[in-house]
């Protein structure tokens, strides 16, 4: 465990613990495949929707080994679809499979055999899925619930996270999906992704469920992490202490939201209206930061001799 402990924190990046040594780092680290979300056109339904694909971008949804790793739904469902180039030790088989009844992630569940399963495109025909979808079986909720809680850890989900990411995993579909397969992963992404998730948290303030608005918050603090550890250049202290300085005032608002105190909606909205010139100043030195393919690639060699 110590071992493992310290080569994460070596790692440049920490997405370099979970791919395969032998896949193309540009690739796997530098683009997502495509999402296939329809988002439903009933605004209640799009709004749960909304909900769920923020919680399913963010560890803190979850609790133990995968947290603390910054392991998320999306890390294995990339984009909601699957991830070929996911390997964990401990957790993997061949690239692209994982044991989710691995006793590294789970003290419930761990079954004390290597037991791992292709990860499945969650957007992939709902056929070919394992758990029924249709509403009325009600076996997707009480599936998510015991990843969630049993397999990964993490604490009781709110009932608006739950009813979310299934309504979220529901609305991926083959139909959705766009002409092009793979989308770059950058600034721009992330960014976008932090926002959505911070207007979700809007939406559930406004309604009055500060706890969900809470996880939305972080999961918008998520992505702007996974965007901090590419800017750790010297070159790129400025941006980085900005973006930093925008996580915390993040912090600020979960402990607003927590304590119930009005000044977070307003804050919220503070936040959105600047975002686009912090996402400017990022997305100018985003050549050298690690969105680069080129410096990616050269630190997975450091980090992946051979
Ligand atoms: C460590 C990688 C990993 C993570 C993290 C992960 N999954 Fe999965 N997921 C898998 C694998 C592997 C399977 C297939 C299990 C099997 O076949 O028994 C699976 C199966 C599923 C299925 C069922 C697919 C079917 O065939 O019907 C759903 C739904 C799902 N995951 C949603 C989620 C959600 C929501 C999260 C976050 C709470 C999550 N997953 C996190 C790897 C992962």
């Amino acid at each position: 465990m110590a071992a493992r402990a310290t080569s994460l924190g070596d790692a440049p990046i920490r997405g370099l613990e979970w791919v395969a040594k032998t896949a193309d780092p540009a690739r796997a680290l530098g683009s997502v495949p495509t999402e296939c979300l329809k988002v439903p056109a009933d605004p209640a339904l799009a709004a749960k929707v909304e909900i769920g694909r923020a919680a399913f971008r963010t560890q803190a949804l979850l609790g133990g080994q995968a947290a603390r790793a910054g392991v998320n739904c999306e890390t294995c469902h990339r984009n909601g679809r699957t991830n070929p180039d996911f390997l964990f030790p401990g957790i993997s088989g061949a690239p692209g499979t994982a044991d989710v009844t691995s006793s590294l992630f789970s003290t419930h569940r761990g079954n004390g055999i290597d037991d791992p399963k292709p990860i499945p495109d969650l957007s992939g025909p709902k056929g070919k899925l394992k758990i029924d979808q249709d509403p009325g079986q009600k076996k997707l909720e009480p599936f998510i619930h015991g990843l969630i809680t049993e397999e990964f850890d993490g604490p009781e989900p709110t009932p608006a996270v739950l009813a979310g990411l299934a309504a979220y995993v529901r609305a991926l579909s083959p139909a959705a999906c766009p002409a092009k397969t793979r989308e770059p992963l950058d600034v721009a992404l992330l960014m976008s992704d932090a926002r959505r998730a911070l207007k979700a948290a809007q939406a559930q303030t406004a309604a009055g469920d500060d706890p969900t608005a809470v996880l939305m918050v972080a999961s918008a603090r998520s992505r702007l992490g996974l965007i901090d550890e590419r800017y750790a250049a010297p070159a790129l202290a400025k941006p980085r202490a900005d973006l930093r300085a925008a996580s915390a005032r993040l912090a600020t608002i979960q402990a607003d939201l927590h304590d119930h105190r009005p000044n977070a909606a307003p804050e919220l909205a503070a936040w959105l209206a600047a975002s686009p010139r912090l996402e400017a100043e990022l997305a100018a030195r985003q050549s050298q930061s690690l969105f680069d393919p080129a410096r990616l690639a050269q630190a997975a060699k450091r980090r992946l001799p051979g």
